[in-house]
């Protein structure tokens, strides 16, 4: 709660200048010094000095941004503009900055701004109107969400110093294979990519062994090289739904990986269900085109210790129905809560 005299001091003020719609709204210039210079469009609060709130008010471009500040929100703005100098003062402060839903397009980025920030840990540039990759000199870099851009450019080995880069969103954009290749490379610590709905046609290479989740529904890939999961070896989330995935693309065994718990298939063209491990326990395969069930895909054996470890297999939208799956299946698939046929 704001004390009442400071709402009395508001209210005075308001009287004269009456800027701003909401009585409870305190211009942080008013409770006290900030330990920053706040930008009058924006907000400081005075018990978190190091964060400049400028979201969602109308801004045309960024304000320049006072020292000590490391969080800079400036997300649901009209922002078309990044000048020059804006951020001359916390080059080497700024952790997080967030630009989500404005107009930013590439050209308009001055070259010493955000290619001068050397400590930032959070780049939030979704829906914009980006057609190339921005990436920071900061090797802190831990997130970077660009979704919902134009992106059909995303240059080689700009993240391969970041060594704390865990996590990259870069869905809804306009990239293809070409253009994502060694985009990931060199990032030792990646754990999630997510590259759906663009125009891939494979599933993009050299991305780091680390990575546990990979997400590319709504491509255009209609395959997968025999040793790409050997190379991801800790994988446990693969998705690849909305594709053109044909049987002829699927080498033997390529999913027999024991690191998969999820692997989505569903709404490609397949025609056999491909052999899964033991230990995966989400199989979507619903949408496709499979007309038998072979229960060896699932188990090449069973014994009291080798089974699947499926809980939900997906089947519904294929040519088959449940007098399809042998009656030897409820040894093999013992785990499953659920087999959906239609
Ligand atoms: C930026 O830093 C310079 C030099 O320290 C200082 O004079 C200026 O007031 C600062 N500007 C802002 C907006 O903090
Ligand atoms: C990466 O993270 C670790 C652990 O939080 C930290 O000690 C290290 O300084 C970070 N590296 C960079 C370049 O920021
Ligand atoms: C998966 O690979 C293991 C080890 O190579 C093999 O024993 C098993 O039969 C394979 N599973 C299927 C369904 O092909
Ligand atoms: C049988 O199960 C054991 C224990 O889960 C596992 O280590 C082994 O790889 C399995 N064998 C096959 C052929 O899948
Ligand atoms: C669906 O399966 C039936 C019976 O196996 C087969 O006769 C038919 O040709 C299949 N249809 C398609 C579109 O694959």
């Amino acid at each position: 709660m704001v004390p009442l005299r400071v709402h009395l001091l508001a209210a005075l003020v308001c009287l004269a200048l009456c800027q701003y719609e909401d009585e409870d709204y305190v211009p942080p210039s008013l409770i006290g010094p900030s330990s920053a210079n706040c930008d009058r469009e924006c907000e400081c609060p005075i018990n978190f000095p190091s964060a400049m709130y400028c979201d969602s008010r109308k801004l045309k471009f960024v304000p320049m941004v006072p020292s000590g500040i490391k969080y800079l929100y400036l997300q649901n703005n009209q922002i078309d503009e990044i000048k020059p100098g804006v951020f001359d003062n916390v080059t080497s402060e700024l952790r997080w900055l967030v630009l989500d839903n404005n107009q930013i397009t590439n050209g308009k980025i001055a070259s010493g701004t955000i290619d001068k920030l050397t400590a930032l840990e959070k780049l939030f540039f979704s829906h914009n109107l980006l057609t190339e990759a921005v990436v920071p000199p900061s090797k802190s870099l831990d997130e970077l969400k660009m979704t919902h851009n134009k992106l059909n450019k995303f240059p080689s080995g700009l993240l391969s110093d970041k060594e704390n880069l865990t996590s990259v969103n870069v869905q809804h954009n306009e990239l293809t294979s070409e253009a994502v290749a060694g985009a990931f490379k060199g990032s030792k610590k990646l754990l999630s990519l997510d590259v759906s709905h663009n125009k891939l046609k494979k599933l993009p290479v050299g991305v780091p062994a680390s990575l546990e989740i990979l997400y590319a529904d709504y491509n255009d890939i209609d395959g997968i090289g025999s040793g790409y999961l050997s190379k991801v070896p800790g994988l446990r989330s693969l998705r690849m739904s909305h594709n053109k995935l044909v049987d002829s693309g699927i080498p033997a065994g390529v999913f027999n990986v024991t690191s998969l718990v999820e692997l989505d298939l569903s709404f490609n063209k397949l025609q056999t269900i491909p052999d899964i491990n033991e230990d995966l326990e989400q199989l979507y395969l619903q949408a496709n085109e499979i007309n038998k069930f072979d229960l060896s895909s699932f188990c090449k054996f069973v014994t009291p210790v080798n089974f699947s470890h499926l809980k939900h297999l997906r089947l519904d939208a294929n040519n088959i129905t449940h007098n399809s799956m042998p009656p030897e299946a409820s040894e093999c698939l013992r785990m499953a809560s659920e087999i959906l046929f239609e």
